[in-house]
């Protein structure tokens, strides 16, 4: 770990990637007081407000302010967990804190600052709040040392567009459980407009959706659904035990999900061609466009705060999922993908380190 007063590029870029501050203050006897806040950095001051966010007490006598009041001597940890521990990261900052009023030094830079990084303040009147100013006496940052260049992050990286892909991309993960909450209308409308910005083939976009919320629709699609997977499970020569166990999970999972959305090929648009082998590939590369229209729904799912599953039951049963929802020929049933709110933390399998995907790397 290494100390230093200011921040090298790489911290600055991290510290403006993190949502999420622990500010900590002490009392006049010195017992600690730790608090999770939202910042803004200028490159030589963090901003912390004392905003509308509901509080138990009015913000002039939030602990926070009395300890600073108190002493003013603050730390604050900007810190990133990731179940992948080689993007394990913290930044450590010790220094003074000093209380802005409306019109003192430095108080509107902060409450633009603060306003560019979470919209949220666009609709509150910090210019009316007080603002805790922190100036770094001392700092320390840590990350894992990786060997695997593949898994070092850059600055350019963390710079880029601006946009937090990462986050998103590892913290999507199956669930298979949801609490019994629904989804609003226009989430799911959403989800299909993520959709429709996946790559396709010729830009022919050969996928259509079916948007399940209703109870009996669910149902329908669970009981032909079932009927179709005990003839193949009993063809397997399954025991009538477990046959019975699998059937009634796969049936409370499509009906307690909150809402469905069945994803269908739809090859129509796609080019035609006289030999089985181009048609083929034709048709092949519309299913790898169809899971990247999945992939950008289960993304922007999770980027508004809903979960996602895939369950690729529909592949199995085409006929039987087309005549239980009344679906026109054309549409060949995938996967059908539950959305909701996780009712509690899945399990996962781990997922592989890069260095074990990429084969060669010249
Ligand atoms: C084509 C495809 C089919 C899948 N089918 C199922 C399924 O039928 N049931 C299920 O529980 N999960 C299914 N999954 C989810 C995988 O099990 C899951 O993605 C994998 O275990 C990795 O976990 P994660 O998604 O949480 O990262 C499927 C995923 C894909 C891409």
């Amino acid at each position: 770990m290494v100390a230093r007063t200011s921040l090298t590029e790489d911290e600055i870029a991290f510290v403006q990637r993190q949502r999420v501050a622990r500010l900590a203050t002490a009392d006049a006897e010195g017992r600690p007081f730790v608090v999770p806040v939202c910042y803004a950095f200028d490159g030589a001051r963090f901003y912390t407000p004392l905003d509308e966010k509901p509080k138990r007490v009015p913000a002039p006598q939030l602990k926070r302010v009395r300890n600073i009041q108190a002493r003013p001597a603050v730390a604050l940890v900007i810190d990133r967990y990731d179940d992948d521990w080689s993007q394990l990261a913290y930044l450590q900052v010790a220094g003074h804190a000093k209380l802005l009023a409306p019109g003192d030094e430095g108080h509107i830079t902060a409450v633009a600052l603060l306003r560019e990084r979470y919209p949220q303040y666009r609709a509150m009147a910090l210019e009316l709040s007080q603002i805790i100013a922190m100036t770094p006496t001392t700092l320390a940052s840590w990350r894992v040392e990786t060997q695997d260049s593949a898994q070092q992050t850059n600055s350019w990286l963390e710079t880029g567009r601006g946009v937090d892909f990462l986050p998103l991309a590892r913290g999507r993960q199956s669930v298979r459980v949801f609490q019994d909450r629904p989804v609003p209308r226009v989430a799911l409308e959403e989800l299909i407009e993520a959709a429709r910005w996946a790559p396709s083939p010729h830009g022919a976009q050969p996928w259509r959706f079916v948007v399940l919320t209703r109870p009996e629709a669910k149902r329908a699609l669970a009981e032909a659904m079932g009927d179709e997977w005990r003839r193949t499970l009993a063809m397997d020569g399954e025991g009538e035990e477990v046959l019975a166990r699998r059937l009634r999970l796969s049936r409370l999972r499509i009906e307690q999900a909150p809402a469905l959305i069945l994803a269908c090929l739809y090859l129509s648009d796609l080019d035609r061609y006289p030999d089985l082998d181009r048609q083929r590939a034709e048709e092949v590369m519309a299913i790898q466009s169809l899971g990247a229209a999945i992939q950008n729904m289960l993304l922007a799912a999770f980027s508004f705060g809903l979960d996602t599953g895939w369950m690729c039951a529909p592949l199995f049963a085409q006929q039987t999922v087309r005549e239980a929802l009344d679906l026109d020929i054309s549409l060949v049933p995938h996967a059908l993908i539950p959305v909701g709110y996780k009712a509690a933390e899945p399990r996962r399998r781990p997922h592989r380190p890069t260095n074990e995907l990429i084969v060669r790397f010249d």
